[in-house]
């Protein structure tokens, strides 16, 4: 019967067997025959930040590049004899050198899917390492071996081009997702007023003008109706398929704007209003403005003085006064200097005011 002592050994080395990029090189090769899957069990440790599998071949690239440019020159006093060179090239691609490149590599937590794409694709790295690194390894592992990622302008397990055709990518007018990647959707993100499969539809309010010829793959442009149309065939109100609100249709000239007493209208003047517009009410004939002033629906000061405008009013001070602070004051003179003036001051009637301007001179240099 085994004891507890020794099954915690047991654990402990297969714990240590399980995790070979923590041991030294030279340990961790000594238990691994050449040619064998040296980067199994590179470390699952758990999950987290999920990239598409194209960038996280891309992602373990630059790191491998970063281990290879540090192992460089290690191991090689930096000589020229043959002994030297052949001794460099020997470590170029020795296992030692692949153990140190891969030690703890894509280890921080958030790089599991980097850690992902290297279980996946050992092979295809060791192979890279032995006997291809004079080819760009972001080539040859993530597009020719691996095939996670594809050409510029692709996307999808098949790597299809995006919609629009790569040189002309959902139309110029949106995002192809994941474009580059075997994960990628392909579908076309498309910016505000785009819409389809592909971003050659318009959104409401926009005609839609096409500016190529190959009915393929129109290259179309979304123009902006004009603010008499709530939809239409191109430019100008007479192409208004339908009006906006506020305007009524006219056979010969197009979506015209309602009178200002309307807010929807059916013609010309204040009494084809459908509804009225704020600031008017509906007698028997019209749309007629509202006296706030009048009927005390307005919300100026008991200083102020209500004036009725169309369609609204507006709150002034009485002549020789302005609005100073929320309170109507006297008008500051021309000649006197305001910056001179404290506001308490100005409480005085329009009689003094006139003789105390002398004084404020010398009292000011004070
Ligand atoms: C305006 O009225 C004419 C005649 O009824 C109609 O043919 C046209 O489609 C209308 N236009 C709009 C923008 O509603």
């Amino acid at each position: 019967m085994r004891s507890p002592i020794t099954v915690a050994v047991v654990a402990l080395a297969l714990l240590a067997v399980a995790s070979p990029w923590t041991m030294t090189g030279v340990e961790a090769v000594r238990g691994l025959p050449k040619s064998s899957n040296v980067l199994r069990n590179a470390g699952r440790s758990g999950p987290s930040q999920t990239l598409d599998r194209c960038d996280a071949c891309r992602k373990a690239v630059r790191e491998i590049s970063t281990r290879m440019t540090d192992t460089a020159g290690k191991n090689f006093g930096g000589g020229n004899t043959a002994w030297e060179q052949s001794r460099f090239s020997a470590w170029a691609t020795s296992e030692v050198r692949l153990v140190e490149v891969m030690d703890s590599i894509c280890s921080d937590k958030m790089e599991f899917s980097c850690r992902q794409f290297l279980d996946d694709h050992e092979e295809h790295v060791e192979k890279w390492f032995y006997h291809h690194q004079s080819e760009p390894m972001d080539r040859w592992l993530c597009s020719e071996t691996s095939r996670v990622c594809c050409e510029h302008g692709h996307v999808g397990p098949q790597c299809k081009p995006c919609p629009g055709g790569p040189t002309n990518i959902c139309n110029g007018k949106g995002e192809c997702k994941g474009m580059g990647s075997v994960d990628g959707s392909g579908e076309c993100k498309c910016r505000d007023p785009y819409k389809g499969r592909d971003c050659t539809q318009c959104k409401p309010g926009h005609f839609r003008r096409v500016l190529n010829d190959n009915p393929d793959q129109p290259r179309v442009e979304c123009v902006k109706c004009d603010p008499s149309c709530k939809a239409c065939t191109g430019e100008g109100r007479q192409a208004c398929k339908s009006c906006a609100q506020g305007f009524y249709n006219t056979t010969e000239a197009g979506c015209m704007e309602c009178d200002p007493a309307c807010q929807s209208c059916t013609d010309a003047g204040p009494s084809s209003c459908i509804a009225c517009s704020e600031g008017y009410a509906k007698d028997p004939v019209n749309c007629a403005d509202v006296d706030e002033c009048a009927t005390k629906a307005h919300s100026c000061r008991t200083d102020q003085i209500c004036v009725n405008t169309p369609g609204s009013f507006h709150c002034d001070c009485p002549t020789g006064e302005q609005d100073l602070n929320d309170a109507c004051v006297p008008t500051i003179q021309p000649e006197a200097d305001a910056s001179d003036f404290d506001v308490s001051e100005l409480s005085v009637d329009d009689d003094d005011a006139a003789e105390a301007q002398p004084e404020v001179a010398p009292h000011s240099e004070l």
